[in-house]
């Protein structure tokens, strides 16, 4: 039985006051005996996060990391670096780093080979963009998106990646996929992982994100393949975030 995952992805949002706060609310409120939690704070607050989640069970990470090990590369944040703070997972692939930061099929691979090699949780984000579903391309890109990352790490390593769904049309814009468009893509990627092997297609955790909140999120979990959550904006509101674990812990 795969656990369910809730992760808040802070995005650039934040401060230490407001950050402290929501900390708080999600130690009080998050069962974490029942629901995997992570959150990803923008870099500078890691220790922040690492101080106030002590002892909660709730884990943390980056999101995004460069893949070499040191070097002269200005601005750049190292595995070793993340795993110094404590942090177990790191986002890869986010839509907003391929899309603003030019981040390649190949890169994002790089990335998640870089994270596995350091011991560290790579949380894979794929998804297609609103001109892709209307022109019937979602599986092809979904497809290739998790192709270039099969090819570099091979089947075994999805076992320990989480794999985070998130149509680009729904991030940010307060449209939901519905709990049948996003199964049948949560179903797609699990097929094709199963192609490779059943038995890792079945520990994979598969989460959807795009514009999750307290409201739809119990429908979205009831979904057979979706193993949870990537929760953008409505994780910088606490109650809507330990509502969301909550709805998870439901399930
Ligand atoms: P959203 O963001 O929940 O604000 O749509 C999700 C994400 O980008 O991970």
């Amino acid at each position: 039985m795969r656990r369910k995952l809730v992760a808040a992805n802070w995005k650039m949002n934040g401060d230490k006051a407001a950050n402290s706060a929501l900390l708080t609310a999600f130690v009080q409120g998050i069962d974490t005996a029942a629901v995997d939690a992570v959150v990803f704070p923008p870099a500078v607050y890691l220790d922040q996060v690492a101080s106030a989640v002590a002892g909660s069970g709730i884990r943390y990470g980056i999101q995004n990391v460069h893949s070499a090990e040191k070097g002269a590369y200005t601005g750049e944040i190292s595995l070793g670096m993340v795993k110094d703070f404590g942090a177990d997972y790191v986002l890869v692939g986010h839509s907003e780093r391929r899309e603003l930061f030019a981040e390649s099929d190949s890169v994002v691979a790089g990335k998640v080979q870089a994270a596995l090699a350091a011991g560290v949780v790579p949380m894979l984000c794929v998804g297609e963009t609103l001109a892709e579903r209307e022109a019937d391309q979602t599986e092809a890109v979904v497809g290739r998106q998790l192709q270039a990352v099969l090819d570099i790490v091979g089947i075994d390593a999805f076992a320990t990646i989480v794999i985070a769904y998130e149509p680009v049309w729904a991030i940010g814009t307060g449209k939901t996929a519905s709990p049948e468009q996003a199964q049948a893509v949560h179903a797609f990627i699990r097929g094709l992982l199963a192609q490779a092997s059943e038995s890792v297609a079945g520990k994979c955790q598969v989460l959807y994100g795009g514009s999750v909140k307290a409201s739809s999120a119990q429908e979205l979990f009831q979904q057979p393949d979706i193993d949870g959550g990537l929760v953008g904006g409505a994780s910088l509101l606490a109650d809507e975030f330990v509502a969301i674990c909550q709805a998870a812990k439901g399930v």
